[in-house]
């Protein structure tokens, strides 16, 4: 093999400076079903290893543990399953340990590829540990999820929570391959497959106005269906395909040119200002990373459409498609407070600047705010639950807060632990880009949070101190 690396030295008044650069080469494959013997790609890739070894999602491994064996033992290809539950409760260094203890065991050679098969946990701790494992081994990802599949998968974001913390121990890593078949939907949950969409949603918003309109038209369908998997709706399907493709494609587009997140005006942020500090405030459970990003959409909307900046019409077409997909539109803890202390921390961690992401002027295109002030905050976000007290009274959006298989663990268990102060934390993803209310919350009282804002910390509705600079959210 050769290096990936190019690199010279250069002697300086004072000592000496290294000029170098790294290639990053890795692949994304369109395979339905990944698992079937008519792809030989992926078994073909392991031959001369002689076995894979693979790192799976538990219910997953319920499902598709069978078809996997079998796809391998067709091409005569061992296959060594280390079997790991997802939910955001268990991305820690326990599981990390677990993954690494396998890898021990099976005796893993330095460039065997690792198989990771599963949702955004699996592939993230799995992935963080492949970029840690003797300092790095290389790894292949098959995501399960729609968030797994348009997003997580997506990017070369690997890590682990420390605690409270988000995300916090993590890397850049790309795996080799990434193998994406979205044939995965036809068992996710559709409070799942509804979380994944608002990424979407998301995407189309402020990037690409095609697929908007593709979603407008069948996106309550496809939320119903799985895409189309669970009913065999072949032209479903095909409209999904485009969806999910092209959001993949769009996302690539936007963010490969920027893998370590050095330039801050992130159209992919869009929905992540506020939404972290939404997502874990409300009591007692957390609301889905896809519904919070929804909410805080929804205001951008109503602030885009207070400026001028969208039609009566667009911001119609806008919240038809969120309500008739099941998704939230606002929530009661979703207030003036909220956003004023949520702006002062992602304006740190913005360095300065609010870089709210807004559709500019028409949906697939985007423009950056960074004049908002509090008082208008606060008077657009009179205005939104006016909206949608008016147009849309009593609507909830569905399967809103996590459920055990989001946790990892059984609700009650965790309502209970949350109770009795033990540790607690909430999903998110990685586009709040260095937000850190992504996770960490410290419960203090209140001439405490008072005494934290002054000092600058962020803080948020419930008086919660939200630590943290954490640059990868
Ligand atoms: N690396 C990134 O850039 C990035 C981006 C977005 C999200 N994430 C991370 O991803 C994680 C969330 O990912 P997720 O939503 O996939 O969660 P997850 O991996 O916990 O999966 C959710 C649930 O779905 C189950 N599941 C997975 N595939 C299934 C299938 N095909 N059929 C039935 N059940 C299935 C899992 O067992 C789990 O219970 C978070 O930790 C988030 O931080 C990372
Ligand atoms: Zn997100």
């Amino acid at each position: 093999m050769s290096s990936d690396m190019s690199g010279n030295v250069v002697k300086t008044p004072t000592g000496l400076k290294v000029n170098g650069s790294e290639k990053l080469d890795y692949n994304f494959h369109y395979v339905s079903p990944v698992f079937d013997i008519s792809h030989a790609k992926l078994a073909e890739t392991y031959k001369p290893w002689g076995r894979v070894l693979i790192v799976l999602d538990k219910i997953v491994a319920g499902i598709y543990q069978k078809p996997i064996e079998e796809y391998f033992a067709h091409y005569k290809v061992p296959a060594h399953f280390k079997l790991i539950n997802g939910g955001e409760l268990n991305k820690n260094m326990d599981t990390f340990e677990e993954i690494v203890d396998f890898l021990d065991a099976s005796g893993l050679v330095r460039q065997e590829p690792l198989l990771v098969v599963g949702g955004g946990l699996v592939t993230d701790v799995a992935g963080y540990v492949c970029a840690s494992y003797r300092r790095s081994t290389p790894f292949i990802r098959v995501p399960t999820t729609l968030i797994g599949l348009i997003d997580a998968s997506v990017s070369i974001k690997v890590g682990l929570n420390h605690k409270k913390l988000k995300n916090r121990l993590g890397a850049y890593f790309a795996p080799v391959d990434t193998y994406l078949d979205f044939s995965f939907l036809k068992t996710l949950p559709e409070g799942q497959v509804r979380n994944g969409t608002a990424e979407l949603i998301k995407i189309c918003t402020v990037s690409e106005k095609r697929i908007w309109d593709l979603l407008v038209k069948h996106g309550k369908q496809l939320v119903e269906t799985g895409y189309g998997f669970k009913n065999d709706d072949k032209e479903l399907k095909a409209i999904g395909d485009d969806i999910c493709k092209s959001g993949i494609e769009e996302m690539l587009r936007l963010e490969s040119g920027n893998l370590h997140e050095l330039m801050l005006d992130r159209v992919i942020a869009f929905g992540h200002s506020w939404s972290p500090t939404c997502e874990l405030g409300t009591s007692p459970l957390p609301l889905r990373h896809g519904h919070a990003i929804m909410i805080d959409m929804a205001y951008s909307i109503t602030l885009a459409h207070s400026r001028g900046m969208l039609t009566d019409a667009m911001r119609d077409e806008w919240f038809t498609l969120a309500t008739q997909v099941g998704l939230s539109i606002d929530h009661p803890q979703f207030d003036a407070k909220l956003l004023q202390l949520s702006t002062r921390a992602i304006e740190k961690t913005r360095n300065g600047k609010q870089r709210f992401a807004v559709p500019d002027g028409e949906f697939g295109k985007c423009t950056f705010l960074n004049d908002v002030s509090d008082e208008e905050l606060a008077k657009v976000l009179e205005t939104h639950k006016k909206f949608v007290a008016d147009r849309f009274p009593n609507y909830k959006g569905q399967d809103a807060y996590v459920d055990s298989g989001d946790l990892g663990e059984d609700v009650e268990k965790y309502i209970e632990n949350k109770k009795n102060g033990g540790e607690t934390l909430s999903g998110g993803c990685d586009h709040s880009h260095g937000n850190g209310t992504a996770s960490s919350l410290k419960k203090v009282d209140g001439s405490a949070a008072k005494a934290a804002v002054a000092a600058g910390a962020a803080v948020n509705s419930n008086g919660q101190i939200v630590n943290g600079q954490d640059g990868t959210a």
